[in-house]
């Protein structure tokens, strides 16, 4: 009998033993860390890190650039998997993700792989293939695998469709994401823009979307409107903006932590050109939005109780 069965629960233990082997430290060790820590009220930053689940493919955002904007999350995934990838453009360019990874966690060993980003569809389709083969195949061989993203994965990443490639491949692949701060929660620190308040909405779009769509978003006074991918177009984006009499607040942020970095007013920048690393906010005009209805009789019971932890945050 192990001397921890006494006061631990099964499923504990386990995960005791598992993270004590994988760590190179033991049981007691940790048992003994934990108490420590817990009467002392401190924490150790240099704790280890969960094991590796082997096959299992994490999307880690990275955030928008500044590497203190990688979440403790987000590193202690790199640090867990077995192998972290980068896209890139090419295996000789170091691409945005990787660089915020190598100021961040310079310990960590980034392995690339070539994207194409140009709109050459059969180009595009060849190098996403060649990466899912790849990585489908680490994944066989057992190994976790932590695919780094700008900002978050689940928003306008290659994230998306390695995952789905990879599936396809080998359809019990354990999918996981950890989310990482985006380019435009970056841009309303750094510009001190509010983007939401009492009852206002907030959508986020690319600007390459019809230009009615994005209209139709500018006429609500209440809706924040945010502007992915419009660093080619900025001066159609200003004219839009402009018609919505939005112009003065609108600010826009290139290449935000980034070298180069540019935070302005659209107004001033928008006959210049920007990179395709550049957001746009766009801040509600009006405080109101729409009216709070009340709780159908149904929800009342959860929704009240969802309600009340909100408002203890
Ligand atoms: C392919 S999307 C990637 C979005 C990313 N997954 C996210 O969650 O922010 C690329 C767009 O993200 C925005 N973006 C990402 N990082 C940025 C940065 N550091 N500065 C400005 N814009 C950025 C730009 O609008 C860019 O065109």
């Amino acid at each position: 009998m192990r001397k921890t069965s006494v006061y631990l629960p099964d499923s504990l233990k386990k995960r005791l033993a598992a993270f004590a082997e994988h760590n190179g430290v033991s049981e007691a060790e940790l048992i003994r860390e934990a108490i420590e820590q817990r009467l002392d009220g401190t924490q150790d930053e240099r704790r280890p890190t969960d094991p590796p689940v082997p096959g299992r493919l994490v999307g880690v955002g990275v955030g928008p650039g500044p590497a203190d904007l990688l979440t403790t999350r987000a590193l202690a995934a790199l640090r867990r998997a077995d192998r972290v990838i980068a896209p890139c453009t090419s295996i000789e360019a170091i691409g945005r993700a990787e660089a915020i990874v190598r100021e961040a966690a310079p310990d960590v060993a980034i392995e690339r792989m070539v994207f194409v980003m140009q709109p050459d569809h059969d180009a595009r389709s060849a190098a996403l293939v060649d990466v899912c083969d790849r990585i489908a195949g680490y994944l066989e061989d057992g190994d976790e695998i932590a695919f780094i993203t700008l900002g978050d994965p689940n928003i306008y990443s290659t994230v998306s469709s390695v995952v789905a490639g990879v599936v396809a491949r080998r359809p019990e692949t354990e999918v996981d994401t950890v989310a990482g701060i985006m380019a435009f929660q970056a841009l309303a620190m750094a510009g001190e823009v509010v983007l939401t308040d009492e009852q206002q909405t907030l959508v986020l779009l690319p600007a390459s979307a019809p230009s009615e769509t994005i209209d139709a978003e500018l006429a609500m006074p209440e809706r924040t409107v945010i502007l992915y991918k419009g660093g080619g177009r900025i001066a159609a984006v200003a004219d839009q903006v402009e018609s919505a009499g939005r112009l003065d607040d609108a600010v826009m942020g290139e290449l935000i932590g980034m070298p180069g970095e540019r935070i302005a007013r659209v107004a001033d920048i928008r006959d210049r050109p920007a990179s395709y690393l550049s957001v746009v906010i766009s801040p509600a005009p009006e405080g109101t939005g729409p009216v709070p209805q009340p709780l159908a009789e149904a929800s009342h019971t959860s929704a009240g109780s969802a309600q009340r932890s909100g408002a203890e945050q």
